[in-house]
Formats: C-alpha cells, structure tokens, sequence
C-alpha cells in the first residue's frame, strides 16, 4: 500500500499543482495532507478547494486550527522582530481572505489520522497522520531532538514497534527510528526551508516488510508564485523566501 503524503503547503497553488500532477505518475494508492494549508501566498482559498475537490483528506495544522478559530496568534516560531512582524502579517492576510465556509471547513479537520492499511484486525503497522507532537500541533519535532523526546512522543501516540508516524510542521524533511517506531517528517509542498526552492513530499510503501520512505522535490513554477505574493498586499519577503528555499540572505 503506497500513500503520498504532503504538507505545509501554505497557499501555494503552483506548487501543489505540480505535486499533485507528480503523484498522479507514481500509482499511490491514497494522498493525505498533514495540515498548515494556508498562510504566506495569496492562493488560500484555492488551494482548500483543490484538496476539497480531489478529495484529499488530512489533519489540521496550527495555520488552520488558528484560522478556523481565528485564535490570537498562529502559532509560529520568529527568531528576530522583522520575522514577528512578518509573521503576523501573514497571519492577519490570511484571516482576512479565507472565506468564512472555508473556515469552517478548517475547523472540521481531524487533529490526527490513524491508518491501518493491512487491516484493524491484525497487529499493525499502523501509520499515524498528525502535524506536529502527540499533544500540540504547535510543537517543533525538528531531527536533532533526543531519542528520549522521539520515543515519549511514540508511547503518547500509542505507537508500537514497526509503526509509522507522519508529521510536518518544522519544512525539514528526515526520517529517524527510534524503538523501532519510525519517524518521517515529510517536509514542506509550499515553503521549504533548507534551501532547496522545489516542493517536497513523501512516497511512503507500506507492505510486509519494513516501510520504505522515498523523499521527492518536485520543480514547479516557482516564478509564477512569487509574482503572485508580489501581485498581493503580502510582504515581498514571502516571494524572496520561495525562490531562495528559505535561505533568503540578510539585506535582501
Ligand atoms: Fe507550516
């Protein structure tokens, strides 16, 4: 049983698009995305109706938890001033431009998904869908957390040896195994962060032997969502991110 697996596409319609014209040549059997569909490009509402659409199913990430409740705050990291007043920004935008039924829809996805593709009646392995931690999808599960951190989020998942567990949230692909519970962040469709502009997501095969985890970047049309972001009333830093791969130099 093979499922792709996207997050963090953040409203970025020409990624997503070329993603899902990607998975379409891979013979998946299901997509899932694992949440933070909107926030930082001006495609918000579409990018909820392609997946509404297609009928891709998936979990809440905190942009979307947050937007649905239109909470105070999205739940995002900043490490300096202009990156706080950045984030808010972007937050407020995407407030503003979700449409109210969308919204809703938001509020309707699941925190986690469980799935069971060899079947419920047997042991396992059971592939778990959530954004960040067991507890929080605000939670940075980044690759150099200890085994000790990895292995608490496994038991308070209730995952057991051979399981798998997905998650998004930090735009840094890895996968880690620790008590033999095997840990994929899938890394980001819309705003990747380690450099590399190109959006990225999982093909994860699950069949009687271990799990096989193949990380893909996709080129899409990177050109024409940073004119879209520089067409909007979104900051211009937003289209400098994408084209960069989140490596933007200081000053620029
Ligand atoms: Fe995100």
């Amino acid at each position: 049983m093979k499922f792709a697996l996207i997050s963090d596409i953040h409203a970025n319609l020409p990624a997503l698009e070329a993603v899902l014209q990607d998975i379409e040549g891979r013979n998946v059997d299901a997509t899932y995305h694992l949440g933070d569909l909107v926030g930082y490009a001006p495609w918000a509402n579409e990018v909820i109706e392609r997946l509404r659409r297609d009928g891709i199913s998936g979990v809440a990430g905190n942009y979307d938890s947050t937007v649905a409740t239109d909470y105070k705050h999205c739940g995002c990291r900043y490490e300096d001033p202009r990156q706080e007043e950045l984030s808010h920004l972007s937050y407020a935008w995407t407030r503003e431009h979700v449409s109210p039924e969308n919204k809703h829809w938001l509020g309707s996805l699941p925190f986690r998904i469980d799935l069971r593709p060899l079947g419920g009646h047997t042991a396992g392995p059971t592939l778990t869908l959530i954004h960040g931690n067991q507890t929080l999808n605000t939670v940075y599960v980044t690759e150099d957390r200890s085994d000790d951190f990895l292995g608490k989020m496994g038991a308070g998942l209730g995952a057991r040896a051979g399981d798998i567990i997905a998650f998004g949230h930090t735009h840094l692909p890895y996968h880690r195994v620790v008590n033999d519970i095997h840990f994929v962040n899938t890394g980001s469709v819309g705003r990747p962060k380690d450099g590399d502009w190109r959006a990225g997501y999982v093909v994860l095969d699950l069949g009687p032997e271990k799990p096989s985890v193949e990380f893909v970047r996709v080129e899409y049309d990177v050109k024409k969502a940073a004119a879209g972001i520089r067409a909007s009333t979104l900051p211009a830093e937003f289209a400098d991110y994408l084209e960069t791969g989140g490596k933007v130099s200081p000053g620029r």
